[in-house]
């Protein structure tokens, strides 16, 4: 019986455990959680979502007050199109974030960034620009293109010096969105290094509507593998969401996917950001706690715990501090509808929007929940303490428990 183990994932001469940790914003996949998965010879990722307030957490800076001050004049204005990024902070608040994680890092694993191309920060082209070429300038192994089409965003950097010499991968979810990719960079004669295929199960936003259960991530993949066969396109194929044991991934690895990407087992590690009360609540779920649902601003639907405090939270917009989820005329759907209420209930003291949430505001403070399908499982791969809590696992123990279990075991901590 075949273990992850007997597999690798390569990268011209380089060859890697076949297990990729995917990034979850804002923070949750930390530095020092990619850091593990590099040291024990698979793939971590780091993400860049609101990155100045990262780098203000971690390195004491102050890149969000120093905006907030900006722009505070505009705080009680529902017309944000004023409000923008300073490019050269934002360059700073990376180089901080992926310069200290490439600066610690050991083994022969590698880190990648996590861009998701619908944090459109009021400028998309610009602010997107800039954060690949910091993170390029800053060392990082490899990018991550998600959330988001990206059908532009190779071309931002192709005049990068790192440009063929990073790693550069994309997330889809369907066959179709890889072909637009390749289609529309074909031009610059360079193919994504790997396509993560993300299929309906998975954590954070989602590629697919409403709909989502009709869709078969075994499938998707299925489909685009025969694609590029058929095209003699050699990339690596990665699937992702809901590979919750070893066995699952080998299961992919043997129909010739090149690695797996997961990540809801790493949200109940110790080295996960999420905050130690809130990886009890993602241990305690059970699966109707679970929900898909449309409050996301970015308009794509979003996998969460229905108790998440972010759900119906009607806080002022605070994209005067944040901002990052502002189109490129500065209109957030969650101003739009919170805009709606203020109308609707003049005088108020609390307001409820149902319809859309402040995505930075609760991303940033460990308010929105986001799961993956499988959550529910959390508690079976752990054990429950005498204070009725259960035990957090560290990296290594779910990481090896992917490398090495054979027949859907989870090996429990010790
Ligand atoms: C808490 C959480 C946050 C996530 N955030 C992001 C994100 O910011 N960007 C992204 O591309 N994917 C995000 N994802 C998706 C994961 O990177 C990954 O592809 C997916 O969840 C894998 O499926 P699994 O969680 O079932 O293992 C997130 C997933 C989780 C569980």
């Amino acid at each position: 019986m075949k273990r992850v183990d007997d597999f690798r994932l390569r990268f011209g001469t380089r060859e890697l455990v076949p297990i990729i940790v995917g990034g979850m914003g804002v923070d949750i996949s930390t530095a020092e959680l990619a850091l593990e998965a590099a040291r024990l010879g698979g793939i971590g990722h780091i993400s860049d979502a609101m990155v100045p307030t990262v780098s203000d957490r971690r390195f004491k800076t102050h890149f969000v007050k120093e905006k907030l001050k900006t722009y505070k004049y505009n705080v009680a204005s529902a017309d944000k199109s004023d409000v923008q990024f300073d490019l050269g902070r934002l360059a700073e608040a990376t180089h901080n974030h992926v310069g200290r994680t490439m600066a610690a890092k050991r083994g022969n694993g590698l880190i990648f960034v996590n861009c998701m191309e619908k944090l459109t920060m009021n400028a998309p082209r610009d602010t997107l620009r800039v954060r690949l070429s910091a993170a390029l300038d800053a060392g990082i192994d490899g990018i991550t293109l998600s959330a988001g089409l990206h059908l532009g965003s190779f071309a931002l950097i192709e005049d990068h010096p790192r440009f063929r010499d990073a790693k550069l991968g994309i997330i889809v979810s369907s066959l179709r969105a890889l072909q637009l990719f390749l289609r529309k960079t074909a031009r610059l004669g360079r193919l994504p290094d790997y396509v993560i295929v993300e299929g309906p199960l998975a954590g954070g936003h989602l590629g697919f509507g409403m709909d989502w259960v009709n869709y078969d991530l075994r499938l998707i993949t299925a489909e685009i593998q025969q694609y590029l066969t058929t095209e003699k396109l050699d990339i690596p194929v990665i699937p992702a969401g809901g590979i919750f044991t070893g066995s699952d991934a080998v299961a992919f690895l043997e129909t010739g996917a090149a690695a797996v990407q997961v990540a809801t087992r790493f949200t109940v590690a110790k080295e996960c950001g999420l905050p130690a009360e809130v990886q009890q609540e993602y241990f305690k779920a059970s699966e109707s706690d679970i929900e898909v649902n449309t409050i996301s601003p970015t308009g794509y639907p979003m996998r969460m715990l229905k108790s998440s405090p972010a759900i119906g939270a009607g806080i002022r917009p605070n994209c005067e501090a944040y901002g990052y989820l502002l189109d490129g005329s500065g209109n957030c759907a969650y101003v739009t509808a919170y805009n709606r209420e203020v109308v609707l209930h003049p005088d108020a003291k609390k307001l409820v929007v149902i319809e859309k949430t402040c995505l930075c505001t609760h991303m940033r403070n460990f308010d929105c929940w986001t799961c993956g399908h499988y959550t529910y499982r959390l508690k079976d791969t752990t054990r429950r303490l005498t204070n009725g809590n259960y035990q957090v696992l560290s990296a290594e123990h779910i990481f090896r428990d992917y490398q090495f279990s054979t027949d859907h075991t989870i090996a429990l901590p010790a």
